[in-house]
């Protein structure tokens, strides 16, 4: 039997907040070690040839409801993530989105997410996509809108192409930290989508789990509704 093919890895990246209360430590803690997880993960996909596009759950529509501290931090790790990742998207030839409504945050964090799209438009090896203010009903509501607007039928491919990004489907999503949800992610995106649970947090997690999540991957029967 053929190995399926893994081109769009989607990311759930839970457990910052566990992690940290375990340690005794601030929950922006968490968060700052799970920096470096993100950065190891994305590596791992812009080595494999075969992953196109990694998109990572970063900010969800609801973060907002966490306290001002927390979303401030997370917003500052943001931007500096963004801004200091710059060299090493361009050594190894990602380019850098976003999906989301981007209107609310900061014109600092806007600035550097404009100037490192434009930056990495012309590379070609991975995409990077942040998911950030964003919720998979709310991209598929506004999808609609535009689509109504433009004068088009709201069908699946009129829908499909005014998502935030052109419809890709997602091969593969994974949640870390035993949550078993999806959360409002890409809810149009996961239709047909594999999808894997581990217990581990975001911050603990590696790419020899994430070699053996996408080995089991590739030895699953995929039917998209078939026999
Ligand atoms: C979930 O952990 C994680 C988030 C809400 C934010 C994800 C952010 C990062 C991994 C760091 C910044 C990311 C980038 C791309 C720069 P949680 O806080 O919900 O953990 P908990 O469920 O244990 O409380």
């Amino acid at each position: 039997m053929a190995e399926n093919t893994l081109r769009h890895l989607a990311i759930i990246m839970d457990g910052n907040g566990r992690w940290a209360k375990e340690r005794g430590l601030r929950r922006t803690k968490g968060h700052e070690a799970g920096i470096e997880t993100v950065r190891k993960v994305t590596e791992f996909c812009a080595e494999d040839p075969e992953i196109e596009t990694l998109t990572l759950y970063a900010f969800s529509t609801e973060n907002w409801k966490r306290p001002k501290m927390e979303v401030d931090y997370l917003m500052h790790l943001l931007e500096k993530y963004i801004r200091v990742e710059q060299p090493r998207y361009m050594e190894y030839d990602i380019r850098f989105e976003t999906i989301g409504d981007m209107s609310p945050f900061s014109s600092k964090l806007l600035r550097t997410m404009e100037e490192t799209k434009a930056l990495t438009r012309g590379n070609s090896r991975l995409t990077q996509i942040l998911a950030l203010n964003y919720g998979g009903r709310d991209e598929i509501v506004r999808a609609v809108r535009h689509c109504l607007e433009a004068g088009e039928i709201p069908d699946e491919a009129g829908i499909g192409r005014h998502l935030d990004t052109p419809y890709i489907d997602v091969d593969l999503m994974i949640r870390t930290s035993g949550e078993q949800r999806l959360s409002n992610f890409l809810l149009w995106q996961l239709s047909y989508t594999e999808l894997a649970f581990t217990d581990t947090y975001w911050p603990d997690f590696d790419v020899v789990e994430l070699r053996s999540i996408v080995d089991d991957f590739k030895r699953r029967q995929r039917n998209y509704g078939g026999i």
